[in-house]
Order: C-alpha cells, then sequence, then structure tokens
C-alpha cells in the first residue's frame, strides 16, 4: 500500500537522497512545499537530535499526522570545541551564507596547525509514523579542515572538509553526489535509519 512521508525540509538535494535511500516498496516521498505546507518551527535545541525532531514533530502535526522525516546536521570542529555544531548554518550570523560561514572557520583555525585541525560532520535524523511512534538514526564522518576551499560541488563546509577515508586525495567539494552519500554523516544516519525501520 502506497505510504506518504513528509520530509521536514525543501532542499532538493536532500529529499532525493532521502528517497534514494530509504527505497521502501510503496514509500512515496514529499518536501513540505511539494504539499503546500508552511512549517518553519524554531530551531531552539541544543542537539540535533533535538533539532531534527522539533522539525519531525512539526511536520507531522502540520500533514496532519502523516509520516514525518527530519534531518538536522553540522560540522564540529575539535579545536573550536565542537563549533559550529548546531549554529553551522548560522556560524556568521543571519541569512546563512556558506562564502561567508568558511571564511570565518578558516579566520579561527588561522593559528591551528594541520594535526590540530581535526573534525567531523554530524546528522541526526527522526522518523515519526502516522501512528505518532519516533525512530531516531545518528550518522558522522571524520575529517579535518584545510586551509583554503578546494572544489566547487556539495554545499556548505564541503570545499574546506577532507575526509579521512579519502586519505587526502580529495574534499567533500570534489565527489559526486553518489560517492559523498557513500561516506557521508548523512548516508551514515540514513543506513542506520533503514535497518532500524527494516526490524
Ligand atoms: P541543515 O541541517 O540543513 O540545517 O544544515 C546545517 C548546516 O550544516 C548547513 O547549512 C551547512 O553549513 C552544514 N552542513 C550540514 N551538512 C553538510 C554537508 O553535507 N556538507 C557541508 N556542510 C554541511
Amino acid at each position: 500500500m502506497a505510504k506518504t512521508v513528509v520530509i521536514a525540509s525543501n532542499n532538493a538535494h536532500k529529499v532525493s537522497e532521502i528517497a534514494h535511500a530509504l527505497n521502501f516498496e510503496g514509500w512515496e516521498f514529499r518536501s513540505l512545499k511539494q504539499l503546500g505546507l508552511d512549517c518553519d518551527p524554531a530551531e531552539d535545541a541544543e542537539t540535533f537530535a533535538g533539532n531534527s525532531r522539533i522539525k519531525a514533530l512539526a511536520a507531522h502535526a502540520a500533514s496532519g499526522g502523516l509520516a514525518a522525516l527530519a534531518d538536522d546536521s553540522g560540522l564540529m570542529v575539535d579545536a573550536l570545541d565542537g563549533a559550529p555544531g548546531v549554529y553551522s548554518a548560522r556560524y556568521a550570523g543571519e541569512p546563512c551564507d556558506d562564502g561567508a560561514n568558511n571564511a570565518k572557520l578558516l579566520r579561527e583555525l588561522a593559528d591551528v596547525p594541520d594535526d590540530a585541525r581535526t573534525a567531523r560532520f554530524a546528522c541526526a535524523l527522526t522518523f515519526i509514523d502516522e501512528d505518532g511512534s519516533e525512530t531516531c538514526a545518528f550518522g558522522t564522518v571524520e575529517g579535518r579542515i584545510g586551509h583554503k576551499p578546494v572544489g566547487d560541488g556539495g554545499f556548505g563546509y564541503d570545499p574546506l572538509f577532507w575526509p579521512d577515508v579519502f586519505e587526502g586525495r580529495c574534499t567533500m567539494a570534489q565527489v559526486s553526489q553518489s560517492e559523498k552519500a557513500l561516506v557521508s554523516h548523512r548516508g551514515n544516519a540514513l543506513r542506520q535509519l533503514k535497518g532500524k525501520l527494516s526490524q
């Protein structure tokens, strides 16, 4: 039987990545915009998991009880005690500006040597089913922050992020969307969620 899942995001890239990862028979994914819903709750939790739950609950309610899925993600830099963390999108202020965020990150790390530039992307997912039951998942990808932007793919901090798994060959902005999904925080969280929902 067909099941509509509302994704609490209007980012087309995320909607297609999620639909590709959670390819359960009969599931159809729709963004808020596709369903004509206006839903923009304050993301004021202190954790990625808390913010993803706020977004999923709001989408579940706004859609009149459809199954809902939300993600919240960001970058955590060890030399900055985990910043920018849940403030990743607005690190350099509002409105969200990837170039300004990257420039600020490079300024903050100007005096930090290579071996101390360790960081990770993190992604929390919250799925709320029609009956209100909640399933959470979490994924990370480890890497290092470079000294200048490299690559023009991806978004956000991708041009500064050198994933450990690529062993210094490329940044997250130099790989295809499908290569990124194989190693990324969001890809890892989606694989964990798929496993939990399959049980
Ligand atoms: P959100 O979860 O879409 O609100 O993302 C929060 C912010 O974290 C984004 O605006 C980016 O700055 C950063 N971010 C999250 N995921 C990624 C990623 O895959 N690559 C680069 N930056 C990311």
